[in-house]
């Protein structure tokens, strides 16, 4: 079973509503029993009133929780938070988080997959590209702080530049990118570990200047482990879509993805199946080179639309010209140009 940092990172994101704040604000977890040969779970949680509706949906919520990682049992003592304290998380109730600051109007849209090498980040710059075609205020996060690619694919050489001491985004195809590949030199690993790493990914929302955005997309590193699980709980809520391939697997372990996702209170939207098929130039025929059917599975799993089926195809017949992104008259160009249009139809 989870040991109790695992079982802590899934009750923080959790709101007390009587406060609305979440339990790592206000430090409500004051206890917790659980070790890797149980499947029991002991917890002394603090909050703004006990034996009261809200403590009802806070219970729920987390036996919901830790039952959906395994625990058959979840036994929670509430504890009331004295006057003293209340009063001390009440003074600054109405006080915005600051990553938010400045967000009020912007769409958060994530991009997450089961494993690497799916295509998360050239779908991630090619539906933000097809964004901006529509006229849309779009910038990218590259989340994937140790595995950045988003400059690259978008054929940027530049770096950002400061105004004041705000980082100024650089801007490709009509879309604001940052990256933590604008701060490493000549392509170096990043060794960073936890701490350094949430300060980098909150200086990407706190000390950038997006201007006003419609959209911000981010590209979230691969997988379900620690990394990805970190960056989940570090972002704002998001609509999160999930890459996969066609291959039964890869859609099995996506689908842990998609649940990461909504533990970490994320909202899946839709499913992208990439290199769903190769199709012959010469005869026009399909041919399913990496198996059938895994996106499909993964919407009924996950209870989501599947947003499109993405051909193999390079996007220019040039290397390089256009780095990943598709022109907007290339096939796949257009399949972009249809996840953007379903995209402004999606209540936020
Ligand atoms: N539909 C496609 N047809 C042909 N090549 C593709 C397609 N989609 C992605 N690729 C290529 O596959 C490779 C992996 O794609 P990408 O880097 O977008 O995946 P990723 O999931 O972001 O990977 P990582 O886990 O490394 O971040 C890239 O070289 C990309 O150009
Ligand atoms: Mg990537």
């Amino acid at each position: 079973m989870l040991n109790k940092q695992q079982v802590m990172a899934l009750l923080k994101s959790i709101i007390d509503p009587t406060l609305n704040k979440t339990l790592l604000e206000t430090n409500g977890v004051r206890e917790i029993q659980a070790d890797k040969t149980s499947d029991h779970v002991r917890l002394k949680i603090a909050i703004g009133k006990i034996n009261s509706p809200e403590e009802r949906k806070i219970e729920e919520e987390i036996i919901n929780k830790l039952k959906r990682v395994g625990f058959v049992s979840v036994a929670i003592h509430f504890e009331q938070f004295s006057a003293e304290e209340l009063a001390k998380l009440q003074a600054n109730k109405n006080e915005p988080s600051s990553l938010l600051d400045g967000y009020l109007n912007t769409k958060f849209i994530s991009i997450a997959s089961g494993k690497g090498g799916v295509g998360k980040s050239t779908v991630t710059v090619n539906i933000a590209v097809a964004l901006a075609r529509l006229g849309k205020r779009v910038g990218i996060v590259d989340a994937d702080i140790y595995g950045f690619s988003v400059p690259d694919m978008m054929g940027i050489t530049e770096r950002p530049t400061l105004k004041g001491n705000r980082i100024i985004p650089v801007e490709a195809h009509g879309v604001q990118i940052i990256s933590m590949g604008f701060f490493v030199e000549d392509n170096e690993p990043v060794i960073w570990r936890g701490p350094r790493l949430g300060k980098m990914l909150r200086s990407f929302f706190v000390e950038v200047d997006w201007g006003d955005l419609d959209y911000l997309l981010l590209d979230l590193p691969p997988g379900t482990g620690d990394m990805a699980l970190s960056v989940h709980q570090m972002i704002p809520s998001s609509k999160e879509i999930i890459v996969t391939t066609p291959h039964p697997t890869a859609a099995f372990v996506a689908s842990r993805a998609g649940k990461m996702a909504l533990d970490t209170n994320h909202e899946v939207i839709g499913v992208v199946e990439n290199m769903a098929y190769f199709e012959s130039q010469l005869t026009g025929e399909k041919e399913y080179v990496f198996g059938q059917g895994g996106g499909e599975a993964l919407t009924k799993e996950l209870n989501t639309p599947l947003l499109a089926q993405i051909p193999l195809s390079q996007p220019s017949p040039y290397p390089n010209q256009h780095g990943s992104v598709y022109p907007e008259a290339h096939p796949i160009g257009q399949i972009y140009q249809d996840i953007a249009e379903y995209l402004l139809t999606v209540e936020f």
